[in-house]
């Protein structure tokens, strides 16, 4: 028996998150016919378990910090509490409201929005309960989960950020298990709400995929609010009771906690959806693609978090709608992923665009590289924020900036104007002729590029 078909569509896409929803909004932009499959939320990890209701707790955290310091701006004010079913449902609301406008983009653009769990039956079919869904084209954006360690089993007081995000009440303690992304944004989020807090990191530095400029800023910033990091650790075990979790690491010492935070990394969810058995090439559950996000089965694309590379929302935006242009023979530019910007929110934040120093080292040899750090010290915005931190580029010698890396409150602002530096190839003296307000923390930047053409203006050396 043949199982009925859906119509045929231009595209039919797995996962209605950010890769997912965005191919879907502008291949219908483009007048193709749709149909996007989620079985879960429309929107995704992003927007209900990730970037949106992390950014309000962060948001949270920093109202915390405001009043708590209301003092040193001649503000008499006393923070008598932090209510986290307030939070939460502050956090909630911000979700709720994304999601409504999310769902009436979708419905308004035409799209055929099937709520079920597909699987890949053939390489132009998306099979939902005994209905398939014939595609033109098949885009996979099926998104990512929190990993655990082998041997660490996550509950209780064992928890991923899934939990972390519902938490209703506020722990004592907290051990973070990996210092990258997700646990330097909840180790910043649980301080200001008053935990004492230990990240634990395999690696030698806090955010390592970062500059190392920026991991010392980071790693000093997060010392003066107490927050405890213990690098180039190892984890050999944890057992969690009523009461509390022990974290045992390698060297034989441990932290005990009310819980224990797991931000070992996110891993592709691609498992039992049909698409190794449909021929899909995949390494360690990743799909890969060509540059242009084809798998190695014509007409079959993927976009975001199950792509080897950055797991970010607005990489998986890019994506969508690269796959939805190429589709369409718009002859879109492949994206070059050092040009995506990164954002870490905790506080201080950290942003970051192109290439480390040590990778442009590489790429260009020592000699052609010059760097610059401009303190955040000689910038007026900063000083009256009370925030400390810095500005690096790194720039070739006789030619573009080829890395930018800023730390700082408020900073992951600035990654909008260093982007376009990067991805446009400017030159120091390109950025230094042009103006920054005064007094901004985007003068930083203008600042840091006067001195990298050799006219600083408030800066020393
Ligand atoms: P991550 O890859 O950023 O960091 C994981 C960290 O855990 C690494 O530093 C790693 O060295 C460490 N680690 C691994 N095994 C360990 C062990 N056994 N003991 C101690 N440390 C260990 O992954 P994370 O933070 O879980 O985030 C997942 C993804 O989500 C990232 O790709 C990130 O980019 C994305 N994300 C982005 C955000 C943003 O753009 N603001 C916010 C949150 C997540």
């Amino acid at each position: 028996m043949s199982e009925p078909q859906q119509g045929n569509y231009d595209i039919v896409i797995l996962g209605g998150g950010s890769g997912g929803y965005a191919c879907a909004l502008r291949a219908a932009e483009l007048g193709m016919n749709v149909a996007l499959i989620e079985r879960d939320k429309l929107g995704g990890t992003c927007l209900h378990k990730g970037c949106i209701p992390t950014k309000a707790l962060l948001h949270s955290a920093e109202v915390a910090d405001s009043t708590r310091e209301s003092a040193s701006f001649g503000i008499e004010a006393t923070l008598s509490g932090i209510d986290m079913n307030g939070v939460n449902s502050y956090k909630d609301s911000v979700v709720a409201r994304l999601y409504k406008g999310l769902t009436g983009l979708v419905n308004g653009r035409g799209i055929t929005y099937v709520e079920g769990t597909g699987t890949l039956t053939a390489p132009n079919t998306v099979t939902v309960g005994n209905e398939a869904y014939v595609g033109r084209a098949i885009v996979l954006g099926t998104g990512s989960y929190p990993k655990s360690l082998p041997g660490l089993e996550i509950g209780g007081r064992i928890m991923t950020s899934d939990q972390a995000l519902e938490l209703d009440w506020i722990p004592n303690s907290v051990i973070v298990l990996g210092g990258g992304v997700i646990g330097v944004e909840f180790a910043s989020v649980w301080r200001s709400f008053g935990s004492e807090v230990t990240i634990i990191e395999a690696l030698p530095r806090l955010v390592p995929a970062e500059d190392p400029a920026s991991s010392k800023a980071l790693e000093r910033a997060f010392r003066k609010r107490k927050i405890k990091s213990v690098t180039g650790a190892r984890l050999s075990g944890a057992v969690a009771d009523e009461n509390s979790v022990t974290a045992t690491l390698e060297d034989g010492t441990s932290h005990t906690a009310d819980v224990m935070l797991v931000a070992v990394g996110r891993g592709p969810s691609t498992s039992g959806m049909g698409f190794a058995e449909q021929g899909v090439t995949m390494d360690r559950g990743w799909v890969m693609t060509d540059d242009h996000l084809q798998t190695s089965i014509p007409g079959v694309y993927a976009v975001g978090d199950i792509v080897p590379g950055l797991q970010l929302a607005h990489r998986g935006f890019a994506q969508g709608i690269f796959v939805a242009e190429h589709l369409a023979g718009l002859n879109p530019n492949p994206i070059d992923e050092a040009g995506i910007p990164r954002v870490t929110y905790c506080e201080p934040e950290v942003a970051s665009v192109g290439l480390n120093q040590d990778v442009a080292e590489e790429k260009y040899g020592k000699d052609a590289i010059k760097t610059y750090e401009y303190n955040l010290g000689g910038n007026g915005k900063s000083q009256i924020l009370s925030t400390t931190g810095f500005i690096k580029l790194v720039s070739l010698v006789d030619g573009p900036v080829v890395g930018l890396h800023m730390v700082g409150s408020r900073m992951g602002e600035q990654i909008g104007e260093a982007e376009l530096i990067y991805n446009w190839e400017a030159l120091p003296e390109d950025v230094a002729s042009l103006l920054h307000a005064h007094p901004t923390q985007n003068e930083a930047l203008g600042e840091a590029h006067l001195a990298l053409a050799g006219k600083p203006l408030h800066a020393h050396g």
